[in-house]
């Protein structure tokens, strides 16, 4: 019988479900999870500093979480209509979520997105939509557009970073650069008699928004005609328990919310001002302006049951107060460790996220991240990996949890500073192999 492992890579391309881009000799399969931490099938213990990519806000195997969807699941696990789990969950958000009037559930973050830029189409006539470079909004086809494209053109044209999406897609999805008001403002001066919406991360990547931009960003939006879309499927319930519009201030007109709400279950949810949701309603059904919406699985009782859950553990006294503590610990901890070997990068991050980047500068969009030393950050995120340290080394941004703490970030650092030793080491030989 072959391992768990081999089998992986005969049946999933890449071995995996997507995005890991792990080496094959690194592979691996996850049995369990508890806290921050993992177990593989082999039995290795790692720590974990990707967190579901960020979903597993409460930690692995959460309590809390696993009694919510035990005792909804023996109740029904899906009717495809509201239930009584997701009317709570529903009533919740729309009390907490300024932007929300009413809302829907989907069941991942990419649909929330997708049926908010479809909402904003609709209510305004208007075909195109304005995403800032280097953001990710999903899988669907403008959610990739300019995710990650080499030889970027001019702004606001587009460069598709996915062969197979559907042509119009790329015709009709404008580029900016994050924080530059000015630039979105000459686009938007130009185009936006055809922009229905502009969609932004408002904490892009790693990449924090510049005092003023994201308000200043709502009142050109709005001059323009369009509609402001937030994707808080990273910020949400994770920088503040009423994510990016608390921590910033600025209410757009529609938010998608997924990862963190669900508490590591499946769930999406869009929503927003009740004169752009209810275009979804099923009785206009056959009008020109009606809006399909539809998840067969989107708000079942037993995701929807563990996100209100997980609210209810990231409304207990305190809880963000930690976050940004540990958060803030991590990054000193990690910018002491790189001070010491003299070497130059920016620690990146806020709230319970961060991110290495070996640039001199702080970027402050995609094209200035672009001056990291993408291939350094590549080797060291592979060399934790090998030593224990589980996470995405596709997307270098580390998730913190409920369940971290500064005994997790301290195991951590300490193999940070093995590891980046290693890998230096290992550098400097080849140069002089090389010289
Ligand atoms: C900002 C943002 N939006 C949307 C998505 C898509 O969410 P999902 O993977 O649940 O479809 C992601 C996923 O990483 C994301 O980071």
């Amino acid at each position: 019988m072959s391992s768990a492992v081999d089998r992986s890579l005969s049946v999933f391309p890449a071995g995996c479900n997507g995005e890991f881009n792990l080496p094959p000799r690194l592979a691996k399969v996850i049995a369990r999870g508890e806290g921050p931490q993992l177990w593989t099938s082999d039995g290795e213990r790692m720590i974990d500093f990707s967190m579901g990519w960020g979903s597993v806000l409460p930690g692995h195997a959460h309590p809390a979480i696993v009694e919510a969807v035990s005792q909804q699941v023996a109740r029904g696990s899906n009717f495809a209509y509201v239930t009584e789990a997701s009317l709570a969950l529903a009533e919740e958000i729309v009390s907490m979520s300024p932007a929300c009037d009413q809302v829907r559930f989907s069941a991942s973050g990419t649909e929330a997105t997708m049926y908010c830029l479809r909402l904003t189409r609709a209510f305004t006539g208007r075909p195109k939509i304005l995403k800032f470079e280097g953001a990710y909004h999903g899988a669907h086809d403008v959610g990739v557009v300019s995710l990650f494209p080499n030889n970027p053109p001019d702004f606001p044209e587009c460069l598709s970073s996915s062969a197979g999406i559907e042509p119009g897609a790329a015709v009709n999805t404008l580029v900016a650069p994050f924080n530059d008001l000015e630039t979105v403002q000459q686009i938007l001066q130009r185009h936006g008699h055809e922009i229905a919406g502009v969609i932004v991360e408002p904490f892009q990547r790693c990449l924090s928004p510049l005092p003023g931009f994201l308000a200043g960003l709502k009142k050109a939006v709005h001059e323009a005609g369009a509609l402001l879309i937030f994707d808080e499927v990273v910020t949400g319930f994770r920088l503040a328990y009423g994510g990016a519009q608390e921590y910033y201030g600025v209410i757009p007109d529609l938010v998608a919310y997924g990862k963190a709400l669900g508490g590591g279950m499946p769930i999406g949810a869009y929503g927003g001002r009740r004169d752009v949701m209810e275009q979804v309603c099923e009785d206009r059904l056959g009008d020109p302006g009606y809006v399909w919406t539809a998840s067969t699985l989107g708000g079942n009782p037993v995701s929807t049951a563990a996100a209100s859950a997980a609210l209810s553990l990231y409304r207990e006294e305190g809880v963000y107060a930690r976050l940004h503590r540990l958060g803030a610990y991590l990054r000193r901890s990690l910018a002491s460790i790189l001070a010491e070997r003299d070497v130059t990068a920016q620690i990146l991050g806020d709230g319970p996220i961060a991110q290495v980047a070996f640039t001199e500068a702080t970027p402050r969009d995609y094209r200035s991240s672009r001056h990291a030393d993408g291939r350094l950050a590549r080797r060291l995120m592979l060399e934790l990996f090998s030593r224990g340290v589980f996470l995405n080394p596709m997307g270098t941004k580390l998730y913190l949890s409920l369940a971290h703490t500064e005994a997790t970030c301290d195991e951590f650092c300490g193999t940070f500073a093995d590891a980046f030793d290693a890998v230096y080491r290992a550098s400097e030989s080849t140069h002089a192999m090389s010289s």
